[in-house]
């Protein structure tokens, strides 16, 4: 059968609010040193690969029953790790997960969001945010930040209060800035949007492995409407795993229940993923190589002259720049891919290994030059 050119998706009875949009996606270009997506550049450990075989040749054998519907164990797994590093006890009641912290913040907001509801965030932040907004229906609210990318707290109190969202974003540490969000930012942000909402405040700590400062996780304690999303894909450097999770309260564990679809996480993902955190030492021994070379970009950067954002995540903001998007393509003529977020000025360069930093900083130092000449 063969389609014609000449009929698209805006031909299609599509909803009025996917006209015209385009998807997600950072391009995916094949370059010596890819730096653009905030991905762990170390592959998995030999043994921990091994282990992944045996564990899913296990799975591979019940395959033919659904999965363990409530993946318990490896919620239980989860809440284990969480307890052991958010300084903070966390139960299997407290823990759910889905494919990517992506599909955890989808399933909160067809929970929490939808048609006739709002959800707000700080921007610039993590994009998909705003589209997975669209994608359920809810209306999107783009909050402000200080000229320094923190959260403006009386400007996000007074946003909410206007407002009044279904939902709160926030992003510890942000992307694409890198910057973490104090604890007392937070609170006030949840005090604000319960005296409005009552609504969600749902703190995204998907690099939070690679930061300064502790989790948030404590602050759910007594806070039923605080959720804290987390991921496999940066710190466990298991991007392709496909696994996020979240922690709150038993009743918001409940809730999401009541859109996930039935066996959402396969057999083949739970089994990885229980692999994965049998090695949590060795990954996270990994994070630490990968925080050094994040200070390392940090301080080479402003050595030579550019401006960087603080960052607590495994990436870098660093400008500015005139035009962006000519410096982009200049670091890119240099076989170094880069991300331009939208940021004006502003470039995000992904913490990578240490061989992959030196051939970004080299060609960061020649830009310098061309644009000082
Ligand atoms: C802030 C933030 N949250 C969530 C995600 C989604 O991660 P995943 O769906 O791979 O868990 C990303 C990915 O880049 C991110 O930057």
């Amino acid at each position: 059968m063969s389609f014609g050119t000449d009929f698209g998706i805006d031909d299609l009875p599509v909803r009025d609010e996917l006209r015209g949009k385009s998807p997600y996606g950072a391009p995916q270009l094949d370059v010596p040193v890819q730096l653009n997506t905030n991905e762990n550049p170390y592959p998995l450990p030999e043994p921990l690969v091994a282990r992944i075989a045996e564990r899913v040749a296990e799975a591979a054998r019940g395959l033919n029953r659904y999965p363990d519907r409530d993946a318990v164990e490896l919620r239980t797994e989860l809440a284990r790790y969480l307890t052991h590093t958010g300084k903070h006890p966390v139960a299997v009641e407290n823990v759910w997960a889905a494919n990517g912290s992506n599909e955890v913040l989808q399933q909160l907001l067809q929970t929490f969001g939808g048609p006739g509801r709002t959800a707000i965030g700080f921007e610039p932040s993590y994009s998909m945010h705003a589209l997975i907004a669209r994608g359920t229906g809810t209306g999107w609210i783009s909050g402000p930040r200080n000229e320094d990318f923190t959260i403006d707290v009386a400007a996000a109190e007074k946003a909410i209060a206007e407002h009044r969202p279904d939902v709160v974003f926030i992003t510890s540490p942000n992307n694409p800035t890198g910057t973490a969000v104090a604890a007392d930012t937070v609170l006030a942000v949840y005090e604000a949007a319960q005296a409005a909402g009552p609504s969600m405040v749902v703190v995204d700590e998907a690099y939070v492995e690679f930061s300064h400062r502790d989790s948030l996780l404590p602050l759910i304690e007594g806070r039923p409407n605080l959720v804290v999303s987390r991921t496999m894909s940066k710190a466990f450097g298991a991007a392709g795993l496909r696994l996020g999770y979240l922690a709150a309260h038993p009743a918001v564990v409940d809730a999401v229940q009541l859109v996930r679809l039935p066996y959402h996480l396969s057999a083949v993902t739970q089994a990885t993923a229980l692999a994965a955190l049998e090695h949590t030492d060795t990954l996270l021994g990994y994070v630490e190589q990968l925080k050094a070379e994040r200070d390392r970009l940090v301080t080479e950067l402003r050595a030579t002259g550019y401006e960087v954002t603080d960052s607590d995540a495994n990436f870098v903001q660093f400008g500015k720049f005139p035009d962006t998007h000519a410096a982009w393509r200049r670091i890119l003529d240099r076989g170094v891919l880069v991300r331009d977020n939208g940021v004006p000025g502003w470039l995000r360069v992904t913490a990578g290994t240490p061989e992959e930093n030196d051939a970004f900083l080299d060609a960061v130092r020649e830009l310098m030059k061309e644009q000082e000449r």
